[in-house]
């Protein structure tokens, strides 16, 4: 048996912020955010919250997939920002869709690894048989977890969801690679957290004033990080699967900056243009980053069955890991039509 992927989706608020916003808030300009990071804009909740991300890009995934949520028997959703700690944001996705049948729970923590790790997560539970369908999600609210006076991060991070039906399908399934260093965790923290991004909602900004409620981060050291270990565990996963360069479509990576993935294409000589980017309309949402990339590519009719795709994710913990996805997701349906 291998969990194959048979339909995405994905949720994207519709309030944004562009460098110039964020230059209203923090000495900053549009040129450094462009320059530094390829961002141009974010998308940020006004009154959706993570679940309600969640719940709506799966509902997509499910249309897309042509299946109904009854017939879903594992709902993970990966978050390090859900609203709230009970129930889990699985669960009340599962109560939003009406996927009666499913197991539900999320996979916290994991950060921008999220989506590989919870992807590999529902992968084997397909192989072995234990469950024949999964919802797979990354969700979240960045703007409640960003210090909005903090000029080294809030420039970066946007919110959005982006969702993978999967099924259990004939054949073996491709070895995933997973790392993991929490000698290095505090490169990239967020200690508690403010329930609200101070922005679009009620708490005020002047009230949100312990810098340890959100994501602080050593920029730098997260950057070399992700351009060594992220080429490193591309070329692993590639050599576990007896693969090489010349067999993938595309590289799929966590859209953290413009230039660390023009980093791990130079330094695994592969041409930029397999590595597709969206960061500069959404910044980096986490967990959410790869599914709402990999739902654009499927929808814009840019992937073929048979496929292979390298997912890569990276970030917090420190936490990074890459898969290999053959593409069999026969449904093509640009949103819209
Ligand atoms: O999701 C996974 C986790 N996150 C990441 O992967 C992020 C990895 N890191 C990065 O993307 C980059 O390190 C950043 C975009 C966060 C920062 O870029 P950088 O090129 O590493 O900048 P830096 O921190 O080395 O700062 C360079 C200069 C400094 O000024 P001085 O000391 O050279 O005078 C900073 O004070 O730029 C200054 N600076 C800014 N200037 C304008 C830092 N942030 C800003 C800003 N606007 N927003």
């Amino acid at each position: 048996m291998n969990g194959i992927i048979c339909g995405t989706g994905s949720y994207i608020p519709s309030y944004t912020m562009d460098n110039n916003d964020i230059a209203g808030l923090v000495d900053t300009n549009d040129m450094w955010i462009r320059e530094r990071t390829g961002v141009v804009k974010r998308h940020i909740i006004k009154d959706e919250t993570t679940a309600s991300m969640a719940a709506e890009a799966g509902k997509r995934a499910l249309e897309n997939a042509g299946m109904k949520a009854e017939e879903l028997e594992l709902i993970l959703v990966a978050t390090i920002s859900s609203n709230v700690i009970l129930p889990c944001t699985a669960c009340e996705v599962q109560k939003s869709l009406g996927a009666v049948h499913a197991t539900c729970f999320d996979l916290g923590g994991a950060a921008c690894t999220g989506f590989v790790l919870a992807y590999n997560t529902a992968s084997a539970y397909l192989e072995a048989g234990v469950y024949k369908t999964a919802l797979v999600i990354g969700s979240e609210s960045l703007s409640a977890l960003t210090n909005w006076k903090d000029r080294r991060t809030c420039i970066l991070f946007g919110d959005g969801a982006g969702a993978a039906v999967m099924k259990a399908g004939e054949g073996k399934g491709w070895l995933p690679v997973t790392h993991s260093d929490g000698g290095k965790g505090e490169a990239l923290t967020c200690r508690s957290r403010y329930c609200s991004n101070g922005l679009t909602s009620k708490l005020r900004p002047e009230d949100m004033t312990d810098e340890a409620n959100f994501i602080q981060m050593d920029g730098q050291a997260v950057f070399k990080f992700a351009v060594k270990r992220v080429p490193e565990v591309i070329q692993e996963v590639l050599e576990a699967n007896a693969l090489k360069g010349e067999d993938i479509f595309l590289y799929i990576l966590h859209q953290a900056n413009k230039r660390i993935v023009e980093a791990v294409a130079k330094r695994l000589s592969e041409p930029i243009e397999k590595f597709p980017m969206n960061l500069e309309e959404y910044g980096n949402t986490s967990s959410a980053s790869i599914p709402i990339l990999l739902d654009e590519l499927n929808r814009g009719g840019r992937l073929k069955t048979g496929q292979k795709l390298v997912l890569a994710g990276f970030g917090a913990g420190l936490t990074w890991g890459a898969v290999v996805v053959e593409w069999s997701c026969p449904v093509k349906q640009p949103y819209g039509s």
